[in-house]
């Protein structure tokens, strides 16, 4: 008598080609089986980012030699994932199974019912926080926090505190006990008041999305004045978020602003001269660069080579941000969502079965804040 193993299925989303997102399929494919080092999840939610957006397209074409040269190399998307440990692969050390944790995705997958990961990747989520809620963290609050850190905001520099007398005392830097950046508002003592003359100003250039929302929430929390540009049908809520003036990203509105107003700028947006962003800045501020915008063949990279040279000599710096997957910094996100002091921003979740739906809404680009697919 033969025996006759059937190997387990599941539903992802699939594009075997570089398109758009009406190209994806919703097929059967074998269920991953853990590799070293990983643990297989079953998947609770997704999250989806412009960068998914670049994948599927293949754009630019940059990155095919890297996530694959004639078709993607990972055939579903969704980069950031929370789910529970449903097998553990040899020396996947942290994880367990039963385990309900979040994390980013090497290349894709979570638009699928489960999905491999690095155990490494992985942070615990505690129970008062929602899968939809922890599945925004991973990318797109992880850049924000990595552009504040290379802008150094909320990183006390008494080196260019002398020029900021001109502030106004409204906000009040703090630190909480553990360290983490904090700010309260609020009249001022005679000492807060010495704090608030050192109060950062940070202008983010295209608040709205899903990083820019969370840029916005931290670097007010670091106890920055935040400026930010996005649409008008949005500049509530990015004035609910912690920014103090929106700018509509419409109407140019850059030209208005005085030279040397801010000690970063953070640009997520894209679109404006290298040269026009550095003169914002106070010498010693520091632009940082987040946006993957550019030509077709190349990408960022043209604007960020420019941006190097344009930073030899300067006090007022470029830098590009190229953010990677860091645990321990998605673990202080959740902690600040635990504690009710970060809100990831959803405009819509979809049911798994409009997977294809939510990549497209995504692809159009005006995402408000995040767009998160449940599990299957
Ligand atoms: N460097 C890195 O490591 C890294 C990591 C993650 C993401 N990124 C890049 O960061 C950018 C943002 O990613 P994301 O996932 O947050 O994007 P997203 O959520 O898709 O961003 C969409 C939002 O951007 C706004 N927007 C578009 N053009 C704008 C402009 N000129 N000025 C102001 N706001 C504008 C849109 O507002 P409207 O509806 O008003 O147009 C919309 O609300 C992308 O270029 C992505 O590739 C880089």
């Amino acid at each position: 008598m033969t025996e006759t193993t059937t190997t387990p299925m599941m539903p992802a989303w699939r594009r075997e080609t570089y398109g758009p997102a009406d190209g994806f399929r919703l097929e059967q494919i074998p269920v991953p089986v853990p590799r070293r080092g990983e643990v297989v999840l079953r998947v609770e939610a997704t999250s989806l980012n412009a960068g998914d957006v670049r994948l599927m397209l293949g754009d630019p074409l940059l990155v095919r030699p890297i996530y694959g040269l004639t078709k993607p190399k990972h055939p579903v998307r969704g980069m950031e994932v929370v789910g529970t440990v449903v097998a553990v692969g040899p020396q996947a050390i942290g994880a367990e199974l039963g385990e309900r944790v979040v994390g980013e995705l090497v290349g894709g997958g979570g638009l699928a019912s489960h999905v491999a990961v690095p155990a490494s990747r992985l942070v615990p989520i505690r129970p008062d926080v929602t899968a939809e809620a922890a599945a925004c963290l991973p990318v797109a609050g992880g850049t924000a926090w990595q552009a504040l850190d290379l802008a150094g905001i909320g990183i006390r520099s008494d080196r260019r505190s002398d020029r900021r007398s001109d502030r106004s005392p409204d906000r009040v830097p703090d630190r909480r006990s553990d360290g983490t950046p904090g700010h309260r508002s609020g009249t001022a003592s005679a000492g807060a008041v010495r704090d608030a003359a050192r109060v950062q100003r940070v202008l983010i250039l295209g608040a709205s999305g899903g990083v820019g929302t969370f840029a916005v929430q931290l670097a007010a929390l670091r106890g920055a004045e935040v400026w930010a540009t996005c649409g008008e049908r949005n500049a509530r809520l990015v004035e609910h978020l912690g920014a103090v003036r929106t700018l509509d990203h419409r109407r140019s509105p850059l030209a208005e602003l005085p030279a040397a107003h801010f000690d970063a700028v953070i640009d997520i947006a894209g679109g404006v001269g290298l040269r026009e962003l550095q003169n914002l800045v106070a010498p010693g501020g520091t632009v940082v660069l987040v946006t993957g915008d550019g030509g077709p063949v190349l990408g960022p990279i043209p604007r960020m080579l420019k941006a190097a040279l344009l930073s030899i000599g300067s006090s007022r710096r470029i830098r590009p941000c190229a953010a990677s997957p860091r645990p321990e910094i998605l673990a202080k996100l959740l902690e600040l969502v635990s504690e009710g002091r970060l809100t990831p921003v959803i405009e819509r979740e979809y049911p798994f079965e409009e997977g294809a739906a939510a990549l497209a809404h995504v692809e159009a680009g005006h995402t408000v804040g995040k767009v998160v697919v449940r599990g299957a």
